[in-house]
């Protein structure tokens, strides 16, 4: 935990009273009403095994379930003994039920090509990746990483892999060298998928060459897979890499699903924690295949004809949840764009809409910052008169961001979700429903269907309305995480020991006397940049592994756009200068772009308590340019903050 209480957080929440009725036209038709969101909601909680058993029975199973949650604190195990297959259900099953020419997959690259995969053409890629797969030596169980552009052989790739049981491992492609060697080697993997290279504000990023950096220190990896992105001229290590396109072409076009335990693997996906380096969060089959089925079905309204389009990246868990899997099981068409949002320029998102018809847009605060600082003019430009759900999601958006967002994009017509979830949790665990609540900006609002959180002091004390404190859910849902992966030790105390018996989250939060769940921020060591969880950890030692560094501290700011940027405090090796320049660089080559920092310090010492702990409260208010409040007399060096105070940011 770190020194910043959660009452010095609340007290930065705006006092925001404005209460959104949802549009009448979209109540009048909205999939879950009030009522029977309470109804359902009562059910989940009274009687979760019937309610859960009910959602599920609506996905095919090979086999049924003997129980369907097995609760042993901190490990729960849900549908026991059914096996299924997510990929089958995303598919097989979709091209069964007469959607076989619907369109799956709508993808426009940067350069504004268009590919369109229907159902059924989605299906025979999928069955021939997966041969292909199986070609290379992949078993059930293996794992396979992904470092990939955002092109439709990523979400084929992940497809591919839950169909023959490999978990699959996205690694987010703006990550460097070291981290995707970092995460190869953390979950031992055999395969890699990579491309040539992907495309980013008109130029290239050269994927393979990274890919082939991290492959040396990578001893697990047997084989590289490579998607012709770009050129196809990538060089090739002969026995090794191998282009997808070929082991496609030479793979067999049927393929079954394999028959999986509910709770066997589906992925693994790293995430930062306040300590050490990021851990892989693992997912398993059954509970995370329901849940993100049930979540994107009543969360975002879906039906037949709507168009869907969630602008995360797959490197990220929302696009795992809510761009391939719950998307595809609910049988919905999906928006892939693979590029920039302001390439050519910052009307691409509304030219992507107007183009393709999309209905629901699934986006994050940050973006909606960029998009509110160019003004009206640029989105009143496009026909977004399809438009008619609105989401948000990965950080707290402010209510003027959600006024902006439902006035200028939405035409006051569109609903909008404000959904809070985490790596951890899988799916969506608290928002409005659409049409059935009215929303209140800046809260996420009401739980899910299971959901049952609550907010609490450390000690475990239940706190009342509208009183600050930790958000905890108090039992386990379906799409939980089942362990951190090879660090179950890490899974019990960071997530199940913080506060004995709850699952406790890391955001601060308070409820109000209706229900809703206002979520203010991490209260722990974690950084929410551009809706990006960075570690403060992971970026001190990054710092700190470069010669000119002998000390650093890294604390984040408040950013208009990005939501919080990175301050990185560093006291330079003797010997050495730091120069800021090579430092940035150095940490986007450690760690990626994304966690570069805003601004720098150079300081002649840190503010220390007489035990040695660095005073990150006081950093805080150093780099958001504040008055230093709280008690001093417990520092070290009494001058220190002096110092900071009158030493520039470069
Ligand atoms: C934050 C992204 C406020 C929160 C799905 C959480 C939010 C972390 C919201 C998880 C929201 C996500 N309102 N805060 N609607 N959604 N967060 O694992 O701090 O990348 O703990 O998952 O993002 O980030 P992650």
């Amino acid at each position: 935990m770190s020194d910043l209480t959660v009452s010095d957080q609340i007290d930065n929440v705006l006092h925001e009273t404005r209460v959104i009725a949802p549009p009448e036209a979209f109540a009048a038709q909205a999939r879950v009403s009030r009522e029977r969101y309470d109804e359902l909601y009562r059910r989940s909680l009274g009687d979760p095994d019937g309610f859960w058993a009910d959602v599920a029975g609506e996905l095919d199973w090979t086999t049924p379930w003997r129980q369907v949650l097995d609760w042993q604190p901190p490990h729960a195990r849900w549908f026991v003994g059914a096996e299924t297959n997510i990929a089958h259900n995303a598919l097989d099953r979709n091209v069964a039920r007469g959607l076989g020419d619907k369109r799956a997959i709508v993808w426009e690259g940067e350069d504004g090509e268009v590919r369109t995969f229907t159902y059924s053409q989605l299906l025979a890629e999928v069955k021939k990746a997966a041969n292909a797969l199986t070609a290379l030596g992949v078993q059930a169980g293996d794992r396979v990483t992904l470092y990939m552009p955002l092109v439709p052989e990523a979400a084929i790739a992940m497809l591919a892999c839950a169909r023959v049981g490999a978990v699959h491992s996205v690694v987010f492609g703006g990550f460097s060298v070291s981290a995707l060697a970092d995460r190869l080697n953390d979950a031992q993997s055999k395969v890699l998928i990579t491309a040539d290279a992907g495309q980013r504000r008109g130029g290239l990023v050269n994927l393979k060459a990274n890919a082939d950096e991290a492959a040396k220190n990578a001893p697990t990896l047997e084989k590289m897979l490579v998607v012709c992105r770009a050129n196809c001229d990538a060089p090739m290590q002969p026995g090794r890499d191998v282009w997808w396109r070929d082991a496609l072409a030479a793979a067999d076009a049927e393929h079954e699903a394999a028959a999986l335990d509910s709770e066997h693997p589906l992925f693994i996906l790293y995430t930062s924690g306040s300590t050490g380096k990021p851990k892989g969060v693992l997912h398993t089959t059954g509970g995370y295949m329901v849940g993100t089925y049930l979540t994107t079905q009543t969360v975002f309204d879906l039906r037949d004809d709507d168009v869907y389009w969630c602008t995360a990246d797959v490197g990220w868990v929302t696009g795992h949840s809510y761009s391939v899997y719950g998307p595809l099981l609910n049988g919905a068409t999906v928006v892939m764009y693979e590029g920039a949002p302001n390439h050519p320029d910052w009307g691409r998102f509304w030219d992507v809409i107007q183009k393709h018809r999309v209905t629901i847009l699934y986006t994050a605060p940050t973006a909606i910052r960029s998009f509110m600082r160019q003004g009206d003019d640029l989105p009143g430009r496009y026909d977004l008169s399809s438009l008619r759900l609105l989401g948000s999601v990965g950080e707290p958006i402010n209510p003027e961001a959600w006024m902006w967002y439902a006035r200028v994009i939405g035409g006051n017509r569109c609903p909008v979700v404000d959904t809070w979830w985490q790596t951890e949790t899988g799916a969506i665990m608290l928002t409005t429903l659409p049409g059935a609540h009215p929303s209140k900006p800046g809260s996420a609002g009401l739980p899910m269907f299971g959901v049952e959180p609550a907010i609490m002091t450390h000690a475990g004390t239940e706190l009342g309305p509208d009183e600050g404190g930790l958000l905890v859910i108090k039992r386990p849902w379906p799409s939980m995480f089942r362990t951190v992966y090879g660090d179950d030790e890490r899974y019990r105390r960071s997530y199940w020991e913080e506060i004995p018996g709850v699952y406790f989250a890391g955001d601060g939060a308070r409820r109000d006397a209706d229900g809703y769940v206002t979520v203010i921020g991490r209260v722990d060591d974690v950084l929410n940049v551009s809706g990006h969880r960075l570690g403060t950890m992971e970026i001190e030692s990054a710092l700190v592994a470069h010669p000119s560094v002998a000390e650093a501290a890294v604390v984040g700011r408040p950013d208009e756009v990005k939501g919080e940027s990175v301050v990185a405090f560093v006291l330079p090796q003797v010997g050495y200068e730091v120069d800021p320049v090579a430092l940035r660089a150095h940490v986007s080559r450690e760690i990626g772009a994304l966690a570069r920092p805003d601004a720098i310090l150079i300081a002649d010492a840190l503010p220390k308590t007489r035990s040695g702990k660095i005073m990150r409260r006081f950093l805080r208010q150093l780099a958001a340019g504040k008055e230093i409040q709280g008690d001093t007399s417990t520092l070290e060096d009494p001058g220190v903050l002096e110092r900071l105070a009158a030493t520039p940011f470069v």
